[in-house]
């Protein structure tokens, strides 16, 4: 079928502002929508600037927004995004994060953010046995969580983003439940910094959108509030 991509371009270097460029493109409805922007790519337009790596879903690489909902690339299919001949797609970068060419963004920000819950098993108690032992039903607490592939996509789909720029972001705050939950961990407290903030958990309205955006199903939402109760509980003791 033919689609007709219309993708935002953007050189920081040549251009002003970004523009909308336009790609018409033969693709099979079964295709992922990274095959059709790889088809732009190798023979219209080789300047056209994006992240990819496994093209599996699994590196994370090439979040952006299609059809104005988050998602990767690579498991978008076309016959998702366009039902008939001719239809339009319109691909744009994440949102929140600088644009550093065309669909590319920096993700630093997005990334320091992550690294400031501590996002690593903390535990300094020695170790009894020959590991650090759990149950299954223990491990299935945070399951979905340990799914994240730091894709941003959430990140760009949380409304609270637009009105709070410092605000820590879906990906974080489910990161930090993901060790929170773990009954192996007890960086609770290291972590609290960055939660129990003004910019930490608490923005969160519960508008559901990074958890609908997650392409790994994470239970983003359901986690935040659970934070938002563990940190509620831990201040009660504190009483
Ligand atoms: S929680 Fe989901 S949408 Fe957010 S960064 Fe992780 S995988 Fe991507
Ligand atoms: S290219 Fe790796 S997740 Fe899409």
């Amino acid at each position: 079928m033919k689609i007709i991509l219309k993708i935002q371009r953007y050189n920081p270097d040549s251009d002003e502002t970004p523009y909308i460029q336009e790609y018409e493109v033969e693709a099979d409805p079964n295709e992922r929508l990274l095959d059709a922007l790889m088809q732009v790519k190798r023979f219209q337009d080789g300047s056209l600037g994006f992240r990819k790596s496994c093209a599996h879903g699994v590196c994370g690489s090439d979040a952006m927004r299609i059809n104005g909902k988050d998602g990767l690339a690579c498991k978008t299919l076309v016959k998702d995004v366009a039902k008939t001949d001719g239809d339009i797609i319109t691909v744009e970068p994440l949102r929140f994060l600088p644009v550093q060419r065309d669909l590319i963004v920096d993700q630093a920000e997005f990334f320091k953010k992550y690294r400031s819950i501590k996002p690593f098993l903390i535990n300094d108690e020695p170790v009894e046995a020959k590991e650090r032992l759990q149950s299954q039903e223990e491990r299935l607490a945070f399951d979905d969580t340990t799914n994240c592939i730091l894709c941003a996509s959430c990140y760009s789909a949380c409304p609270v983003m637009s009105e709070r720029p410092a605000f820590l972001g879906p990906a974080a705050i489910s990161q930090a439940y993901r060790f929170n939950a773990d009954t192996r961990d007890r960086g609770f407290e290291a972590r609290l910094k960055a939660l129990d903030h003004p910019d930490g958990v608490w923005p969160c309205q519960n508008h559901f959108k990074c958890t609908q955006s997650c392409p790994r199903s994470i239970l983003i939402t359901k986690r935040i509030n659970q934070t938002k109760h563990m940190i509620g509980k831990q201040r009660e003791k504190d009483i």
